[in-house]
């Protein structure tokens, strides 16, 4: 259908999308003006994720989908509102988590579709410019929004929306962008009512960018007579085409413009994601054994010259420094480790510190803003819970260190336990430098080790003790001299000698 005479304009820009660097991820030297505000349509069912939580509140790299939109454009310094229905609570707690100041949010009551939720957020227009994106989209870049606006406005377009390739067949379910000439429509997946979708049209992406005049005026021209019985937002570009107005498109890679409707969709998206985190990390410096096996979240950080084994996870804010090696099958989840750290295999640290050159694992398990100082040692089964360990000091065996202040060069023996609850609550256990907990101890707290002292190993320890002390509390040993032939009723070979029991215990510890 070509009119010689239409005003309409069909631009399309394909560009290439460069391996952003951290400069630009985090927004910087981008010129976005102040006359753009974001819409992000987030109050969908999830009906196709089917777990009976959003999709948006799932996690991806340990963010909920939802927040990157959100993120995305608050980083661009553009103003947020979030239309939000379905487990509107979750998600708007999921978002004012992350980003402290700024959202809006609008109720969209019954979910009608994109259309219907573009138009409950009427009477926030307040910019000559407004983007409407998916809330379901966590791939896409700051370049493409940059992009995207500054063809916009050199085009003096009414509606500029992002297209992508469509050569994989999972984006069976998306719209397709029909262009004959200079008219322009996206056909929603459900209007080929049984028809073969057509696999050479290239797919809608989801983001819209729109001036503000152009919706004010042709909003109520979008319809629900259609497959679904809904407002679909994609209809503008046909109702803008058709009014001869501007309307652009810009080519992206499908990647980044992949949208989440199901689990498999997570998993792809959150490969993705992964693929590009563990890539910029590599640039930096770090190696990873087995790159496939990883599990790393969004905000991690990891110094250049660390080596990470093949199936540690790297959880939360976890931040690593310079030069540390992770041995296979750790679980580090928002633990800081300084420089030179060293966590053996099968260890799980989480909201807890490291400091430089201490040695953790393997199989120990840190936890609830424990602290280890430089050059300790925590070994095989020991479990750190809400307690410091200063320098030097060691605790490398079968050991239960909970609320415990513990200070420099001391050394924990083999199966100390801390007994830091009574019961009822729970006390903190003192151990000052050079204290040396004979294996076996058994610390009650509240309690105070001093500088210096020694318990005996086996000893249970429930007064404090004094520095440089000797504190044994243990059943005094007992030999009993032919034992075993009274009990069975045989004769010894040899005489026995009868030794009296000791009456002291010994001094060693
Ligand atoms: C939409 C597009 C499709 C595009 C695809 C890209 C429409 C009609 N179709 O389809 O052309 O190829 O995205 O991923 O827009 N939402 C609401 N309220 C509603 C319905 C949905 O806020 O009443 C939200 C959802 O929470 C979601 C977003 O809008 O974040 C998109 O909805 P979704 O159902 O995922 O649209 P698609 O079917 O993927
Ligand atoms: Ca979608």
């Amino acid at each position: 259908m070509l009119h010689n005479n239409m005003r309409t304009i069909i631009i399309s820009f394909n560009f290439f999308i460069l391996l952003f660097t951290n400069t630009f991820a985090k927004g910087e030297g981008i010129v976005i003006h102040n006359n753009l505000q974001a819409i992000i349509l987030a109050a969908g069912k999830s009906t196709r994720f089917n777990t009976g939580t959003s999709k948006l509140l799932a996690p991806l790299c340990g963010q909920a989908v939802v927040v990157y939109p959100a993120r995305l454009f608050h980083e661009l310094g553009v103003e947020v509102t979030v239309v939000t229905g379905h487990q509107k609570e979750d998600i708007e707690s999921a978002l004012n988590a992350q980003i402290e100041s700024g959202i809006q949010y609008v109720h969209q009551a019954e979910q009608r579709g994109t259309g219907h939720a573009l138009l409950c957020t009427k009477d926030m227009w307040n910019k000559e410019h407004i983007i409407i994106m998916n809330g379901d989209m966590p791939l896409v870049s700051p370049e493409i929004i940059t992009k995207l606006y500054t063809m916009h406005i050199e085009n003096n377009a009414a509606i500029s929306f992002v297209i992508a390739p469509n050569d994989d067949p999972s984006f069976a379910s998306y719209g397709r962008i029909v262009q004959d000439g200079s008219s322009i429509k996206i056909f929603e997946a459900s209007e080929f009512r049984g028809l073969p979708i057509p696999q050479d049209y290239p797919v809608n992406a989801g983001v819209y960018l729109i001036t503000k005049d152009f919706l004010v005026n042709y909003c109520n021209a979008l319809q629900h007579n259609n497959a679904k019985n809904e407002f679909y937002i994609t209809d503008l570009i046909g109702i803008a085409n058709e009014a001869d107005k501007n309307v652009c498109t810009l080519t992206a890679s499908c990647d980044d413009i992949r949208g989440i409707n199901t689990l498999q969709e997570l998993v792809t998206a959150e490969q993705i994601k992964r693929t590009q985190l563990l890539n910029n990390f590599m640039k930096a410096g770090v190696r990873f054994m087995m790159p496939e096996t990883n599990v790393i979240d969004l905000d991690v950080t990891i110094g250049r010259g660390t080596v990470i084994g093949a199936g540690v996870h790297l959880l939360g804010k976890t931040k690593i420094g310079e030069q540390c090696t992770i041995h296979p099958y750790t679980i580090l989840d928002t633990a800081t480790l300084e420089d030179n750290v060293t966590v053996h295999p099968h260890s799980v640290v989480s909201h807890s510190i490291i400091h430089a050159h201490a040695h953790i694992g393997p199989y120990a398990h840190l936890h609830l803003e424990s602290d280890i100082g430089k050059h300790a040692y925590v070994g095989n089964f020991v479990e750190v819970k809400k307690s410091s360990l200063g320098v030097g000091t060691k605790a490398k065996h079968l050991t239960y260190l909970g609320d415990a202040i513990i200070g420099s060069r001391v050394n924990i023996g083999a199966g100390t336990i801390i007994c830091n609850h009574d019961g009822k609550r729970k006390h903190t256990t003192t151990i000052k430098d050079n204290a040396y907990i004979g294996s076996n101890s058994t610390l009650i707290a509240p309690i105070t080790i001093e500088e210096n002292a020694y318990t005996a190993a086996g000893s249970t320890i429930n007064k404090n003790v004094p520095a440089s002390a000797l504190a044994i509390g243990r059943a005094l040993q007992v030999i009993k001299e032919g034992y075993a032939h009274k009990l069975r009723g045989t004769q010894p070979a040899t005489p026995v000698t009868h030794t009296k029991p000791a009456t002291k215990a010994p001094e060693d510890v």
